[in-house]
């Protein structure tokens, strides 16, 4: 592969981020009101295709998007049947698990048909999924909002965005006291403190507002429990707005806001409410013009008036599987924008330094139960291959990563990736067997 002179060319998808794309958690991928039973939806996050749908029982599901068979998008053509979807090509029958059970033209079900599904969890009005890097179970629950019920609390109005960032950087966003004042045009600098959200930890600004009746003394506060953002304000009027947000891919994040006032009916609060909402989204529309063009920094210049950012950053780090650069490469980052950590931290040439090949060997060890790891690589060949002997000589795996794909991910991707259990099976499956890792399927 040619190597560009600048690291920013390969189009590596985190050029401006350099930590890993993807939160582990629940990320928002649809709306309850827009699924009836029977629908069918094509949706894009993770950088996957997938399919959702909404089985017969009335169980929102998502698979990953592609017929196992020949490679059909399950999405366009292919039909609710009971639990599962139907492919339109050949018909084969995937249940919600991703297995396939029934090919109505055939005598046997292929061992190996099965498509990757999602863990999903639908709660306030809400259909997610669960991402994790390592392909570990959902540790959390989404907690129910007590308005999304209640009679005293209007609809919910929307509005979404794609937006070229990330979504670990736009929550800072909400801990962000001072850009308020001078991004938004908050009439004070605010203060913060304390409180409690559902049984998380919130941060409570209390600020001057401009309103249609004057400067108004507003409280925002802000909280993250799993799956949402949740912000409260009152003031001028009650409102809750739900954020909730999905990767699209490395680059691209799908944000929603959903909003519900508390008017009681009241048409002069509900006007008030209104004009508040426009001011809301003004607010956004003005963030998301510094979210898609600014630059991460891993460290920062803070002074003490900058408040929550570093605390709600050390809180935000713990939810990825993968590394943050470390202190050295951060410095270089920081200070010589444009240069991105991996040029630093990585040989020239792409493949594993010794230190990343140990690491690798390591987890398949353990992963595999692989009592030898040989590793087999010659300069001229554009693979890495590493050999895998189980524990009985009889079963031997060789793994060929592409070095595109090594010099675009981290070790912990790889991991992360050999780690899922549909890409486990694949490795298992067979006494003697090669299995490709091309670039495109990780990240
Ligand atoms: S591609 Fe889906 S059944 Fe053939
Ligand atoms: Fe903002």
């Amino acid at each position: 592969m040619p190597q560009a002179a600048n690291p920013v060319d390969l189009g590596l998808p985190n050029e401006r981020f350099p930590f890993p794309a993807y939160p582990n958690g629940w990320a928002r991928v649809g709306l309850s009101e827009e699924l009836p039973v029977g629908g069918v939806e094509a949706i894009r996050y993770f950088g996957r295709e997938l399919v959702l749908f909404r089985t017969e029982s009335g169980e929102a599901q998502v698979l990953d998007a592609y017929c196992r068979h020949l490679g059909a998008h399950l999405a366009h053509g292919g039909k609710v049947e009971g639990e599962g979807i139907r492919c339109p090509f050949h018909a084969w029958h995937w249940n919600s698990a991703g297995r396939c059970i029934d090919i109505p033209y055939a005598k046997k079900i292929p061992p190996k048909a099965q498509i990757r599904a999602w863990q999903t969890c639908e709660r306030n009005g809400f259909i997610f999924i669960w991402y994790h890097g390592e392909g570990a179970p959902a540790d959390e629950v989404v907690p129910e909002l007590p308005e999304h019920n209640d009679p005293a609390w209007s609809p919910y109005f929307r509005l979404r965005w794609k937006i070229r960032g990330r979504g670990y950087d736009m929550g800072e966003n909400t801990v962000d006291d001072v850009h308020f004042h001078y991004l938004h045009g908050a009439a004070s600098l605010p203060k913060s403190d304390r409180g409690d959200i559902l049984g998380s930890k919130s941060v409570r600004s209390k600020m001057k507002m401009q309103s249609p009746q004057g400067e108004v003394d507003a409280t925002i506060e802000n909280s993250s429990v799993p799956g949402m953002g949740i912000v409260h304000l009152s003031g001028i009027c009650d409102t809750l707005i739900v954020i909730t947000s999905a990767p699209i891919d490395g680059e691209y994040v799908d944000q929603m806001f959903s909003y519900k006032q508390r008017s009681g009916g009241d048409p002069k609060a509900e006007r008030i409410g209104k004009a508040f909402l426009r001011d809301l989204e003004k607010q956004m529309n003005e963030d998301i013009v510094v979210f898609e063009n600014k630059r991460y920094f891993v460290n920062p210049l803070l002074v003490e008036e900058d408040g929550q950012i570093g605390e709600y950053r050390r809180r935000s780090r713990k939810r990825y599987t993968g590394e943050f650069p470390t202190a050295k490469d951060a410095a270089e980052w920081d200070t010589h924008a444009g240069v991105h950590p991996r040029s630093i931290s990585r040989p020239k040439e792409p493949g594993f330094s010794q230190r990343e090949f140990e690491e690798l060997a390591s987890f398949l060890r353990s992963t595999f139960k692989a009592r030898r790891v040989v590793r087999e690589d010659d300069d001229a060949s554009e693979t890495v291959r590493l050999e895998l002997l189980g524990r009985e000589d009889a079963l031997k795996h060789v793994i060929v990563f592409e070095r595109d794909c090594l010099w675009r991910n981290e070790v912990s991707d790889l991991r992360g990736y050999l780690a899922k259990p549909i890409v486990k099976d694949r490795i298992r499956a067979g006494g003697t067997s090669v299995f490709e890792v091309p670039s495109a399927e990780i990240g």
